[in-house]
């Protein structure tokens, strides 16, 4: 059978279906039906596959590029009916596909992601796809230029296939938005994803990518790590530009990846990182120099979790039992015994300070959005069809906002950072981070942590995505590792639980400590499942050209009426 696929192979030169004309199509189908039979007994199966996996399967000739693009898309087409968790496919993964086996074929297959493929959260710009921030007012807003981000990725050779959906414009945590609807966690159907990257973290959970990007302006790289069985980094404020990314809050905004183990995710910070300064992004300039040019998967494996010393914010705990708390209690005392049980010394942190609902009054994206969202709405490196400013996106009535945020919109059309609560909210800003050095400093500690989210990831149709813990780091701008912590009981809506997940925050720029600590804890204590709907190997699919994503708009809740953007 093998030798078979090898005289196919060999008649076509392998590069036979970027050739494909009109006239040549069905014959084309039909040697293409030959070659996926044929691959399928050796070849690539994307399930909960990693970066090395890509590579392997490349190197040792058992699957082309192509081949590895059209079994994520094969994935996609089967299991995204089911959590409608992307916005759009990008009509020229398989030409850059092609471009990569040409390589490949000259011995050429350089790059940290060769032929990786990967998704993006849909407040990235990436030429050749829209940046709608899933809002149907931003449908037609066309980026020229990659964010340096996506350049660095696309340079190390890797793929994207796509955007995934996100909360509107990355507002709240439900990931449910007007042009992609709403997304559904892959571990219970009748819950959330967590959000705002929801539709990365639904996407990643189910093996749609290797690895996929996440925005992050209080929870939204955080939570969706927490609530799909996955990691993620939030890293420090500079660390990565900002530019060409849909932006909220000057002060709070970060970027990063969310993946499915520890490894892969540092290979795609290393990669997010080495863009460096950047003049459009001032906050980068702030950066350390011995902060720049980092491989973060260099040391993963260095020392042990032996004789760390680890705080735990109790004041980020809701200790009072529910069926929606207690499996968090749970799980989070569970992996407390664990790190007990390899050294760690655990250093209960009680300072009031650290309460999450009382810090929230500094949050600042009210005072900022306006200013950077017109900033980057009027920017050259954006055409097509589209609103200039926040006014014409919030009176187009073609805009989700869900109630609990009404007050929020509106209050943002006309608040600037020239109000006094800007500065009192800078101030309370400036105590937290000293207050977080001096907890650092006086208990000696490696890090400190809590549940991203206090109580399981909420239903479909709540108010809100309460409970989450995401505020100090998103105030203060340190860095953050997000790891699973377990499950919740399984039930009927959860066959294997809904997954909990856990905060690793340390002080500015120890991103490779915390995912040195991420790393130990994630290979001794493997928590990683796939979820029961999508656990099967899917035919790979032979394709012409990419299908046309067409994202569910009719499962939005009624509770969050489009265009609607006050109670009265
Ligand atoms: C894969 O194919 C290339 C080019 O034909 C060859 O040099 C290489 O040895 C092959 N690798 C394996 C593992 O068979
Ligand atoms: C626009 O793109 C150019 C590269 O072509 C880049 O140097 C510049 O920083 C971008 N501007 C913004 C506001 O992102
Ligand atoms: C950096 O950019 C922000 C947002 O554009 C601006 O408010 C701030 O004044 C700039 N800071 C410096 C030091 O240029
Ligand atoms: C804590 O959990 C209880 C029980 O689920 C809930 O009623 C309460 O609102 C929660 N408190 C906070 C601060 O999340
Ligand atoms: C931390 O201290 C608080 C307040 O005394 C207590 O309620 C909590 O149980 C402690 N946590 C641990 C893990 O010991
Ligand atoms: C945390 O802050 C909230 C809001 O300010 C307050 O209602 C709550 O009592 C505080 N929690 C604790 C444990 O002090
Ligand atoms: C992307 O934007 C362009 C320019 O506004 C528009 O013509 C095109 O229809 C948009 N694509 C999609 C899929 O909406
Ligand atoms: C915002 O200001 C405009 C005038 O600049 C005013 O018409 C509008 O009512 C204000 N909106 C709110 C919510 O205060
Ligand atoms: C942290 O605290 C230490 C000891 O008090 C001090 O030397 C250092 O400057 C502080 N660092 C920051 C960033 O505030
Ligand atoms: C997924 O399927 C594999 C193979 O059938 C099985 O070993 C594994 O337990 C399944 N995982 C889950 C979470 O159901
Ligand atoms: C879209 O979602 C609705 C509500 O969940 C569902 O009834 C419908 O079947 C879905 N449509 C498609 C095409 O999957």
């Amino acid at each position: 059978m093998a030798s078979n696929m090898g005289f196919i192979a060999s008649v076509t030169g392998g590069l036979l279906r970027r050739r494909l004309s009109a006239t040549v199509l069905v014959l084309g189908a039909l040697l293409l039906q030959g070659l996926t039979v044929e691959a399928q007994a050796d070849s690539f199966d994307p399930l909960e596959s990693t970066i090395e996996s890509v590579r392997a399967a490349l190197l040792g000739n058992s699957t082309t590029c192509r081949d590895v693009v059209s079994s994520f898309v094969a994935r996609i087409e089967t299991f995204n009916p089911t959590i409608n968790a992307l916005v759009s496919l990008n009509p020229e993964a398989f030409a850059a596909a092609d471009e990569l086996d040409q390589r490949l074929a000259a011995g050429d297959s350089a790059g940290k992601l060769f032929c990786v493929p990967i998704l993006l959260k849909d407040n990235y710009d990436a030429v050749g796809m829209n940046t709608t921030g899933s809002s149907i007012a931003l449908a037609g807003n066309r980026p020229s230029v990659d964010t340096p981000a996506v350049k660095a990725f696309r340079d190390e050779g890797a793929i994207i296939l796509g955007k995934t959906n996100l909360h509107e414009m990355a507002m709240e945590g439900l990931s449910v938005s007007s042009l992609g609807g709403q997304t559904i966690n892959p571990y219970d159907h009748t819950r959330t994803p967590g959000g705002s990257s929801g539709g990365t973290g639904a996407s990643i959970a189910t093996s749609f990518a290797v690895f996929g990007t996440g925005t992050d302006a209080v929870n939204s790289l955080r939570s969706p790590a927490s609530a799909n069985n996955l990691v993620s980094v939030r890293p420090t404020r500079g660390l990565i530009s900002r530019s060409g990314i849909l932006p909220i809050s000057f002060t709070q905004d970060t970027i990063g990846p969310i993946a499915r183990n520890i490894q892969d995710l540092a290979v795609a910070l290393t990669v997010m990182a080495s863009v460096g300064n950047d003049e459009a992004d001032n906050a980068t300039l702030l950066v350390p120099p011995e902060a720049r040019d980092i491989d973060y998967t260099l040391n993963l494996n260095d020392g042990s979790l032996e004789g760390l010393r680890i705080g735990l914010l109790d004041g980020f705990w809701n200790h009072t039992e529910s069926g929606e708390t207690t499996p968090v209690i749970n799980a989070l005392a569970s992996t407390i015994d664990f790190l007990k049980s390899q050294g760690v010394e655990i250093i209960n942190v009680t300072e009031s300070i650290y309460n999450a609902s009382a810090i929230a009054k500094f949050d600042v994206q009210q005072y900022e959005f306006k200013e950077v969202m017109n900033k980057y709405l009027s920017s050259p490196n954006l055409s097509g069809n589209r609103p200039t400013t926040w006014d014409e996106v919030y009176s187009s009535g073609e805009f989700l906002v869900i109630p609990s945020q009404y007050n929020f919109m509106s209050n943002s059309r006309n608040s600037s950072t020239a109000d006094p609560g800007f500065a009192t909210a800078q101030q309370g800003i400036a105590d937290l981070k000293a207050a977080i050095n001096a907890t650092f400093v006086s208990n000696e500690l490696d890090a400190v942590i809590y549940p991203e989210q206090k109580n399981l990831v909420v239903k479909i149709g709540s108010p809100s995505q309460a409970g989450r813990n995401g505020i100090l780091a998103a105030l203060t701008g340190v860095p953050v590792v997000t790891v699973p912590v377990g499950f919740s009981p399984s039930t009927d809506d959860a066959p294997i639980g809904v997954p909990i997940g856990m905060e690793i925050l340390g002080l500015p720029f120890s991103e490779s400590k915390l995912l040195n600590i991420a790393n130990h804890f994630t290979r001794l204590r493997p928590l990683r499942k796939t979820p029961a709907f999508a656990n099967q190997t899917v035919q790979m699919g032979s394709y012409l050209s990419m299908p046309r994503m067409q994202p569910n708009m009719s499962n939005i809740p009624l509770a969050y009426p489009v265009g609607v953007l006050s109670s009265q």
